[in-house]
């Protein structure tokens, strides 16, 4: 048996704030259990659901040394899908409203105690993996605490670590001075070739230098990060280590998302009656937002985080013409307040073509999913992108940009040999997404047998974890061997 340990900031169904959630609560119950012993690290947040809390179960608790104080670590676990669950308990750490907060410094505690707290519970819960796999910067000190420190005890010896980037924007930045304190580790580890980038601490670059491997989220991905335009400063290192680099394409949960067993959706429906069902769920979405009830009228999706990342700069300029097109336009997303106001206007007026939901809501995305025909997604980088996989199990046709995994799952429809599962547009420029849009719009209108063919085509492409998982295991068994 090889023992694997998952640790990460957010894991489905405990705590999510996007696709990495959906990532931690799915992968780990795919990799074969009868040749590894798959387990995840999360924070307990006090914020988690009341629900979610009450199926944790109290372990143990000890005193750890951190940032030059003495602090309480609680253990507490759990078991789903045959996955063994370990929760760090800290209040003064988890205790925030929302998992992450805005105070940058704090999140750098907050994550540097984790980090150091989910190597020190190792011999406590009595597991020693072969491999330790970190997700984001949040656990980007584990690799460069197990190689120092822990080195110590000899229960750390020869365990290898995966850092995996889900999102290379988001790194752990701060003073050099401040994070040397709260990490206590010596000033030799704050040089460029080590953790320091242009003068500030970068916590996932200790793990990117010190991981045994590193991974991302679709090849596409792999590819760009290497280059000026993506590498958020780290393409130097991310280039150097190529060899130790591999893309491998996120799945999605295909029990949770399943239109034929969908509790969230008013009307079930499977790859062979759509023709005739999907569309119900249309019109008691029309119904349950006030929009215009109209079944023929062409419905645009969007679920998102909103910011930057996800192209809602392009939205907005061409808003106006779009919606003087014959579509409405569904959004349930939350984040920066000049995106939600945005869609706040446009809401107001054209209320009958715009149902602007600026919350989160895992049952409204999943009748979205359901009820539109089209899904929009034109971002300036997106690693992989799960939403577009969960619109094309629903047989709603994305329209991406052709960028990270968006590029890897969503095949152009080409009109000329009817083939593709939806359509995407190359350059960061407003004018593609319309044109784009338009495209996608005189499918839908002129040819409704070519579009549903598309959909045929959608639904049968396969994204579940089945081909992605096997990857990660030859990845482990490459590097235990
Ligand atoms: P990212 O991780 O960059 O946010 P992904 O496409 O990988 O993007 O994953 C986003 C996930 O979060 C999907 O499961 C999507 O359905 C979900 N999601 C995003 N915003 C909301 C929201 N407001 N309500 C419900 N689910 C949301
Ligand atoms: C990040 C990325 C997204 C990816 C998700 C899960 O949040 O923005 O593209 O799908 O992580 O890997």
């Amino acid at each position: 048996m090889k023992n694997i340990i998952f640790v990460a900031s957010e894991g489905v169904p405990f705590v999510k704030t996007g696709g990495l959630a959906d990532v931690i609560g799915s992968l780990p119950k795919n990799i074969d259990p009868e040749y590894y012993d798959v387990r995840v690290i999360l924070p307990k947040y006090v914020c988690m659901s009341q629900p979610m809390k009450a199926l944790l179960t109290y372990k143990t608790h000890f005193m750890m040394d951190f940032n030059s104080k003495n602090e309480y670590v609680g253990i507490l676990e759990c078991e789903l899908d045959h996955v063994k669950y370990y929760f760090i308990d800290n209040e003064g750490y988890f205790g925030g409203a929302l998992p992450y907060g805005t105070d940058g410094l704090f999140e750098i505690k907050k994550f540097a105690f984790f980090s150091k707290a989910a190597l020190s519970i190792l011999p406590v819960i009595d597991f020693k993996p072969d491999i330790i796999h970190c997700h984001d910067w949040q656990t980007g000190l584990i690799p460069v605490y197990l190689g120092e420190r822990f080195q110590a005890n000899t229960f750390f010896h020869g365990i290898k670590t995966v850092m995996t980037i889900h999102n290379l924007k988001f790194q752990g930045k701060w003073d050099i001075k401040e994070v040397q304190k709260i990490t206590d580790l010596p000033q030799y580890f704050f040089t460029p070739d080590k953790l320091e980038l242009f003068k500030d601490a970068n916590l996932l670059k200790g793990g990117l230098v010190y991981s045994s491997a590193i991974t991302t989220v679709s090849k596409t991905y792999a590819d760009e990060i290497k280059t000026d335009y993506y590498g958020e400063q780290l393409n130097g290192l991310l280039n150097a280590r190529s060899n130790d680099l591999r893309g491998i394409l996120n799945g999605i949960d295909y029990d949770e998302f399943n239109p034929e067993t969908d509790d969230h959706i008013p009307f079930k429906y499977n790859a062979r009656n759509f023709r005739k069902e999907k569309h119900r769920n249309k019109h008691a979405l029309q119904k349950e937002l006030s929009l215009k009830q109209d079944e023929k009228m062409m419905m645009i999706g969007i679920v998102s985080r909103l910011t930057d990342q996800k192209g809602f700069d392009l939205i907005a300029h061409v808003m106006d013409e779009l919606l003087n097109d014959q579509i409405q336009l569904v959004i349930l997303g939350t984040g920066e307040e000049k995106y939600e106001n945005m869609f706040r206007h446009y809401a107001w007026k054209y209320s009958d073509k715009v149902s602007a939901n600026l919350y989160y809501s895992e049952a409204l995305s999943h009748k979205i999913y359901a009820a539109c025909d089209a899904f929009l997604m034109p971002s300036l980088f997106e690693p992989c992108g799960l939403s577009q996989l969960m619109s094309l199990r629903y047989g709603t046709l994305p329209i991406v940009r052709e960028t990270g995994g968006l590029k890897d799952t969503v095949e152009p429809y080409n009109e000329i040999y009817s083939t593709g599962t939806g359509f995407s547009f190359l350059n960061y420029n407003a004018h593609e997404v319309l044109t784009t849009v338009r495209f996608a719009e005189r499918i839908y209108y002129d040819k409704k047998r070519e579009w549903n063919k598309m959909i045929d085509r959608a639904m049968a492409a396969n994204f579940s974890w089945q081909m992605s998982a096997l990857k990660y295991q030859e990845m482990y068994d490459w590097l235990i061997s």
